[in-house]
């Protein structure tokens, strides 16, 4: 049964009808690959803050990992990037340490990471062998990718694979059929060679999925990136062409070659997430593949508001805002917005994933670390409060409060915007056996009310002003 029921049947009848539940999420399995069940999301539901890394070589001229399609380079001439032309000034990876990475996320609060393989510049940072493969294996003879696994996994954290089908090398992916170019950058016209084109790109997608999940697994997190067409429609709309489900249709008009597929046990040629499945088969992957996956993503800086949600989601965001990748241009998030996201997010049942962009010698910034650091050392505090609990079970006020629970303890977030140093809960289930501030330790005065809510009093709101958290013990917490 799903956690968020269990709690439903026992606090549903105690509940004032005004406030609304989550429901039971959905399962989606409908071709085949059991997901979505929750002993295989626990550890992601549990974790809340995983950590996002854009690196490639876009980060040379750090404007952003759309560089090359916002400045319609060639693909010669955007290859340079990845090594000395002779003034020093490339991708070199010098500095590159995973295990600092690893480090910054574990003093940051971070329970899982995730970094680009290869982001839509089709520059991957493992070792394909596919013949167009472009990779750090090849510029700078590092395996990076081997190297940011064996860190994560020394470190404890949980493994994140970012990929993105998408490569703006291949003029073909704005016009597989050669019948039909779609406009582009680089004024590629509809050419029928196209199509021949676009089936190549597809087989090194295919040799690099295969790659990736044979050497490298097994993987806990997946973020499949655009597996649009010709930056138009939705991934869903692309998947006649990579085929993003558990098999391949022999019929298919972009066929792979033998010799960069992948088999089921009855020898059948499997698609994009049959691969994945087949070797990481415990994975979480997002629904960006075309296909169906286990959680919902939900990009950009706007801000989270509603009711708790009964999906699995997660808010991705970028720490530096002008871009994921790299770029000399700062303009930080906040402490204080750091917070607020996570709270926001966490009270509504998500996780965020946070967006680092490291330099072109593979640092990530000082300034970066500093501040997710300090996010750290309050989680050190109260993250009783966000790991491994769930959203409610009441609904937040938007922009003011909001609650997590776990068995016997309920957390009262109290934002910014609410102001005073009282508060009432809702009907509190269960006898109630302590209120304090978690952050400060204080024990907090309060009265039980006849219908069993609780009034709180003397509320310290200038010790941690980004969030006041406070934890309301009953009989049945965990000793
Ligand atoms: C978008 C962008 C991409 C970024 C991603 C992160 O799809 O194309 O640059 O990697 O979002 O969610």
């Amino acid at each position: 049964m799903k956690k968020i029921s269990i709690i439903a049947a026992i606090l549903l009848p105690l509940l004032p009808a005004t406030v609304r539940l989550a429901e039971a999420r959905p399962v989606t399995d409908d071709m085949g690959i059991v997901q979505q069940d929750d002993a295989k999301m626990k550890w992601f539901e549990d974790a809340k803050f995983g950590m996002f890394l854009h690196w490639g070589i876009y980060s040379v001229p750090a404007k952003g990992e759309w560089f090359m399609e916002n400045k319609k380079m060639s693909p010669a001439e955007y290859a340079k990037f990845a090594t000395d032309q002779g003034d020093g000034v490339y991708f070199d990876a010098k500095d590159f340490n995973p295990a600092e990475w690893a480090k910054i996320a574990k003093d940051s609060g971070i329970k899982y990471m995730c970094l680009t393989s290869r982001h839509h510049d089709g520059f991957a940072l493992f070792d394909s062998k596919h013949p167009n493969a472009f990779t750090s294996v090849q510029t700078i003879h590092r395996d990076l990718y081997a190297e940011y696994v064996k860190a994560c996994r020394a470190e404890g954290l949980r493994v994140g694979l970012y990929f993105s089908p998408i490569d703006w090398r291949y003029p073909g992916y704005y016009d597989v059929t050669g019948t039909n170019c779609v406009p582009n950058k680089w004024h590629y016209q509809t050419n029928p060679a196209h199509k021949e084109n676009a089936r190549v790109m597809k087989e090194e997608v295919y040799e690099q999925v295969r790659t990736l999940f044979r050497n490298y697994g097994p993987f806990d997190y997946f973020f499949w990136d655009g597996a649009w067409l010709g930056q138009q429609g939705t991934d869903r709309d692309g998947a006649f062409f990579w085929e993003p489900g558990k098999y391949r249709d022999p019929a298919n008009a972009w066929p792979v070659g033998k010799e960069y597929s992948d088999q089921d046990e009855t020898g059948r040629d499997l698609g994009l997430m049959g691969i994945v499945r087949k070797y990481s088969p415990d994975i979480v992957c997002n629904r960006r593949s075309g296909w169906i996956g286990d959680i919902k993503d939900e990009e950009g800086g706007k801000l989270v508001t509603g009711p708790v949600r009964s999906d699995y989601w997660e808010k991705c965001l970028n720490l530096n805002k002008p871009s994921w990748g790299y770029n000399d241009r700062q303009n930080l998030m906040t402490y204080d917005e750091i917070v607020r996201y996570l709270v926001d997010v966490v009270m509504r049942n998500g996780n965020m994933l946070l967006n680092f962009g490291p330099d072109r010698h593979g640092k990530i910034p000082e300034s970066h670390a500093a501040l997710t650091r300090r996010v750290g050392a309050w989680l050190a505090k109260v993250g009783d409060s966000i790991y491994g609990t769930r959203g409610g079970p009441w609904n937040p006020v938007d922009g003011q409060y909001g609650f997590t629970c776990k068995p016997g303890k309920y957390f009262v977030h109290l934002l910014p915007d609410y102001a005073g140093t009282e508060f009432t809960t809702p009907v509190i289930p269960g006898k109630v056996t302590g209120c304090r501030d978690l952050f400060t330790g204080e024990e907090l005065a309060h009265t039980v009310a006849a219908d069993g809510s609780l009034h709180i009093t003397g509320l310290n709101r200038t010790a941690h002003p980004a969030d006041t958290v406070v934890m309301i013990t009953t009989q049945d917490a965990a000793k």
